[in-house]
């Protein structure tokens, strides 16, 4: 026992060992140096589970007042340092051993009754659960700030038309107000699965103790109303197994990356030379050390680069977790580095992207002029036949032949003749000409959700968006 507690302390667990735990295995094991992140959360959860023990009657209404007051003590310390400034002894092992053992140096007895009916498999379990309920609040509101900016640049870029791509060719005009409410759209889904995935994290694990539950009168409704837990775990092998909720967080998390690296790609094609629709304030690019001429887009490129550290998190998770058996396995220690480096990823992006857009000028006069491009209203010309009377099938073949007929005469679709038009349909008539215009493509187009009708689109788009930021 002495030579234990020369080396690092007397673990609160020693009681059955008769030899002290290797420094090696000290250092290999412990989770301090990053678990104490969950600091807050884990005194928060503490506090929560005094109050329920003494209103039990399980440990005395002084030794209650003793360990809140205690707790209290230690969070305020910790809060003072601030957490990441403190340099752990590892030895203490994880978050949880260290709040138990600070509170024990500051009250030996009653210190010693905290940890009943209670582990730290449904400790951790809980403490989990607190943080991403917080940060979940957290990037939705990131989220929907980047949302706002995007609507605001849409409203003033109603009438700015440029080409719409499929299979990166042109296909047709759209506004660029509609392209960046796809964005908005892909945006509120990502807020749409946040909040879904709360409605599980949302469960107090707290209570389930080891695995089995307790012999001990303790009141789990109680914890879960004091925490703000809308439900408790039904089933206390499952409460302590259960990482779902941490790996439906980065499923998440890297569908959101996929939008916002689809977007950084679009950035990085649309600020090259070749397409130059775009140019990035300087203070959101980087030059190069050799070329003096260089201004690259390097926050896009990270914002795309970025999101393989997140799906590599989420491989990492579900690798982990796929063949444990029940119930709390140390594996699941390996949850916490690439959830808290998700964390980290995606709250630093979304501000940094959001600034950038504000800083982004669009090169209007060359978007339209590309957008009139490549025969970008041949469908225009099939739908005009349809109108005229023509089946759909008919009038795509007959705009075939005249674009056919226009490559090889090196022309335009509104620059032939009322003749040339009439060689390929008697349909057609002079009312054509007003209908081959980049304008008037996308004003006809007013299908609901149509490129036609953005105005409408951001008007629900803004209603949406506002509603879960103003509750209104
Ligand atoms: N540090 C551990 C983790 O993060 C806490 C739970 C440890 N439980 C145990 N029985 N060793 O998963």
């Amino acid at each position: 026992m002495a030579e234990m507690k020369k080396d690092g302390g007397k673990k609160p667990w020693a009681g059955r060992f008769t030899q002290a735990t290797a420094k090696s295995v000290e250092k290999f094991t412990e989770s301090i140096s990053f678990d104490k992140r969950l600091s807050s959360f884990d005194i928060a959860g503490s506090i929560a589970h005094a109050k329920m023990l003494s209103e039990q009657g399980i440990i005395t209404k002084d030794e209650g007042a003793e360990i809140l007051n205690g707790l209290e003590k230690i969070r305020n310390e910790i809060l003072e340092k601030r957490v990441g400034n403190i340099e752990f002894d590892k030895s203490v092992e994880d978050i949880h051993m260290y709040v138990e053992s600070e509170l024990i140096k500051l009250y030996p007895v009653s210190g010693k009754k905290l940890h009943t009916a209670r582990s730290r498999n449904d400790q951790v379990a809980l403490d989990t659960r607190l943080l991403l309920k917080f940060i979940t609040t957290v990037v939705t509101t990131q989220i929907t700030f980047f949302q706002r900016t995007l609507i605001e640049i849409a409203q003033i870029n109603i009438n700015t038309i440029m080409p719409g791509y499929t299979h990166m060719q042109r296909a047709q005009p759209v506004t660029l107000a509609h392209h960046l409410l796809a964005y908005v759209a892909m945006f509120e889904r990502d807020k749409e699965r946040y909040a879904d995935a709360i409605k599980r994290t949302d469960t107090l694990a707290l209570g389930a103790c080891a695995l089995a539950g307790t012999t001990l009168n303790i009141n789990r409704a109680a914890v879960a109303e004091e925490l703000g837990f809308e439900r408790i775990a039904d089933n206390s092998i499952d409460a302590v197994s259960d990482r779902d909720f941490v790996i439906e967080f980065i499923s998440n998390s890297s569908m959101l990356m996929m939008h916002l690296s689809r977007m950084a790609e679009e950035l990085v094609l649309w600020s090259t030379k070749e397409f130059s629709f775009i140019e990035i304030s300087d203070a959101y690019t980087t030059g190069s050390s050799i070329m003096p001429q260089k201004k690259n887009p390097d926050v896009a490129e990270l914002i795309r680069g970025k999101t393989g550290r997140v799906y590599g998190a989420l491989v990492a998770i579900l690798t982990t977790m796929k063949a444990l058996p029940l119930a709390y396995n140390r594996d699941m220690q390996e949850d916490k580095e690439p959830l808290f480096d998700v964390i980290d990823t995606i709250t630093n992006i979304l501000p940094v992207i959001n600034e950038m857009f504000k800083n982004i000028k669009f090169n209007k006069e060359l978007m339209r002029k590309t957008a009139a491009e490549g025969f970008s209203l041949a469908t225009d010309l099939a739908e005009y036949l349809v109108t005229k009377g023509m089946p759909f099938r008919e009038a795509h073949e007959v705009t075939g032949n005249v674009v056919r007929h226009c490559i090889d005469n090196s022309k335009d679709l509104h620059e032939l003749t009322l003749e040339e038009f009439k060689r390929f349909s008697e349909l057609i008539g002079k009312d054509i000409y007003s209908r081959l215009t980049v304008e008037a493509s996308v004003k006809g187009r007013k299908s609901y959700g149509g490129t036609g009708e953005v105005k409408e689109q951001i008007k629900r788009l803004q209603k949406k968006v506002d509603k879960e930021w103003t509750g209104k």
